[in-house]
């Protein structure tokens, strides 16, 4: 069987080619898939690509998804896995009415899921308002944060890995705080940016077309529509340990090693050539 795993990130396995825009191994082959899949014609088996296409505007996703149908053999599968913007729009919803009268808990809901919605496509730094969100000393709905986005389960190892990131970060700050006039400094560099605006745009560019940065959002309408368009057949939504794939709980690519769902933001479809 011929794999491909597509803006793979950290999320790769042996038995299959993983790419990424960034790659610090060998792994994972190092390239710009807005300019195609760089492999023929009818060559795959499986093309596979999880929190990529959110990430590329409308029309280059148009583009890539006729490179996904190009490279797949015919009757291959190809699947993807998506942030959820029906489930984002609900969770919205539902949190904003709670709000209104007042409970605390849904307020930070509320405050979470308005940056998934905006927060990611909007921000012009890395890691934006979320990563401040995540590197909070309290956090007050971590329940929440887990369902969402498999973070912050009580006792788990990523808990205690962000907690411990978190109050280490957060004493270096307070030491670097007492000795460094950090105020004073960051006004400086402002007036220094501003004055050299040619270089900040180039800056905020180079960052907002870095693939970090969410460009459009789909459901499970507008990604079968998509799909469909570009030819595709045969189109299922699954859970993340479903597939048509052989074997696909193997590769431990939508659930982790416990078996549980790594992204549970996500929508999951599958289709044919
Ligand atoms: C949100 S991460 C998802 C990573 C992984 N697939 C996962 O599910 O955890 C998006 C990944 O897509 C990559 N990416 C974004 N634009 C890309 C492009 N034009 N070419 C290749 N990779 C890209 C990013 O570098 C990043 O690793």
């Amino acid at each position: 069987m011929k794999m491909i795993n597509l803006g793979c990130g950290k999320s790769y396995h042996k038995d299959w080619i993983n790419i990424d825009f960034k790659s610090n191994n060998k792994k994972v082959i190092q390239y710009n898939l807005l300019k195609g899949i760089p492999y023929p014609d009818n060559y795959f088996d499986v093309v596979y690509h999880s929190h990529l296409l959110e990430h590329f505007s409308k029309s280059d996703a148009i583009n890539f998804i006729k490179e996904c149908y190009r490279v797949l053999k015919p009757g291959g599968i190809i699947r993807i896995a998506i942030p959820n913007l029906e489930e984002i729009i609900n969770n919205y919803k539902k949190y904003l009415d709670l709000a209104m009268k007042g409970d605390k808990l849904a307020i930070a809901n509320y405050d979470w899921i308005m940056l998934e919605l905006y927060d990611q496509c909007v921000r012009n730094y890395s890691e934006g308002e979320m990563g401040k969100y995540l590197k909070k000393k309290q956090i007050p709905n971590k329940e929440y944060l887990y369902r969402r986005i498999g973070y912050f389960r009580d006792g788990s190892k990523k808990d205690s890995l962000v907690i411990n990131k978190t109050t280490f970060l957060f004493k270096i700050k307070s030491i670097i705080k007492k000795f460094i006039p950090v105020k004073k400094i960051r006004i400086f560099l402002t007036k220094l940016k501003n004055k050299i605006p040619k270089g900040k745009y180039k800056q905020l560019g180079k960052f907002r077309l870095s693939g970090e940065i969410h460009q459009w959002m789909y459901d499970r309408f507008s990604l079968s529509r998509l799909l469909q368009n570009c030819n595709f057949k045969k189109l299922k939504i699954y859970q993340a340990n479903e597939s048509n794939i052989p074997n696909w709980n193997n590769y431990k690519l939508d659930i982790n090693e416990e078996g549980v769902i790594r992204k549970p933001d996500s929508l999951f479809i599958e289709a044919k050539k």
